[in-house]
């Protein structure tokens, strides 16, 4: 009967060791030390039988017991070991980390191409000697368009699509040109200014408008100014933005606030003159509207148009953006579209 015990105890280490050593991960060993030698486990059962034995067997097999336990305590305890350390040679093997790889660069944000426009127009007329001005979005009727000499219930108020709003007598204002009289109510001649900003219009919105757009206002008043100055200049500008094959057209035409007017043409750059889709296949665009400051404005802010002469110009911002960089859509210039505006 007791020869039986013992052989249960050495049968069952050398399962152990057996079992022990096929085990090929840290869960398989503990998997073992649950099986052999947990609470409920193949000792503990070996144990209860020992316990009914006559005192001097059970001394005997009980050390018997004890040490092929603590065997396999060791031998667990080894495997695990040497488990552990392979998994972690793994890992390292597969799941390097190269520390001198460059990380990833954090987007950075940059400037609209509108801006970016803007900001050389700013660095070109400022570089001709010219001072930045500017005036409200809201703004009077009186300078939107009587003092620019659009006068009330006459038909040219209609060129400009307007939005009125609550106050009495205010508009959103529809171009650049009332900073024209502002700033020549406040500043004796001979003065040059540029006023780049934010103009609406009640427009049907497509392609090529938006109820809201940039203009960029051009003032000169001085002596002996003549048309030939204000083509001199534009074209001076505009070959300075677009580079020296750039080409400028002036066509006769009509404001109330110039006499004579004119409105400005440029060599398509999208197609160079040859026609496209963004220049309508005229090979040329508009991108401004511009003259000789007519006599009545002059007079409506207290100057005498026989001392005193100049030309005025009010340009497209979004225009010149577009032909610029050859975007065909203005509404993808207010779009947000990052895929559209990391381009630039
Ligand atoms: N203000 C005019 C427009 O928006 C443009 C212009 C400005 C024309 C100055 C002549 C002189 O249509």
């Amino acid at each position: 009967m007791s020869e039986k015990r013992i052989m249960e105890i050495s049968k069952l280490l050398i399962e152990a060791k057996e079992s022990i050593q096929k085990a090929s991960s840290t869960e398989e060993g503990e998997a073992l030390r649950i099986e052999f030698l947990g609470r409920k486990g193949k000792f503990a059962e070996i144990m209860e039988k020992l316990a009914k034995l006559p005192l001097a067997q059970k001394r005997k097999q009980g050390q018997e017991a004890n040490s092929a336990k603590t065997e396999i305590e060791y031998l667990l305890a080894q495997k695990n070991k040497e488990l552990s350390q392979k998994g972690a040679e793994k890992i390292a093997a597969t799941e390097k980390i190269d520390v001198t790889l460059p990380g990833l660069a954090p987007k950075n944000g940059h400037i609209h191409p509108l801006t970016q426009i803007q900001d050389q127009i700013v660095e070109i007329f400022t570089s001709f000697g010219y001072t930045q001005a500017s005036g409200p979005e809201i703004e009077s009727e009186e300078y939107n368009f009587d003092k620019l000499n659009i006068l009330a219930n006459h038909p040219a108020r209609d060129m400009w699509d307007t939005f009125f709003v609550k106050d009495k007598g205010m508009v959103l204002r529809t171009h650049t040109s009332p900073v024209q009289i502002r700033y020549m109510l406040k500043n004796k001649p001979p003065l040059r200014i540029f006023a780049p900003g934010r103009t609406y219009r009640y427009e049907q919105i497509d392609a090529g408008h938006l109820p809201n757009f940039y203009q960029c206002e051009g003032l000169v008043i001085d002596k002996n100014i003549t048309l030939a100055d204000l083509k001199g200049t534009i074209e001076e500008f505009i070959k300075r933005l677009f580079g020296p094959q750039a080409k400028i057209r002036m066509r006769q035409s009509y404001f109330p606030f110039t006499e004579p007017s004119v409105e400005v043409d440029m060599s398509c750059t999208v197609c160079k003159g040859r026609g496209c889709g963004v220049c309508k296949t005229t090979g040329w665009m508009e991108i401004m509207g511009a003259g000789m400051v007519s006599p009545q404005v002059l007079r409506n802010v207290g100057l005498d148009p026989a001392q005193w002469q100049g030309f005025a110009f009010g340009m497209g911002i979004d225009r010149i953006c577009m032909l610029k960089y050859g975007v065909e859509d203005i509404r993808l210039l207010y779009s947000a579209n990052l895929r559209f505006l990391e381009q630039f």
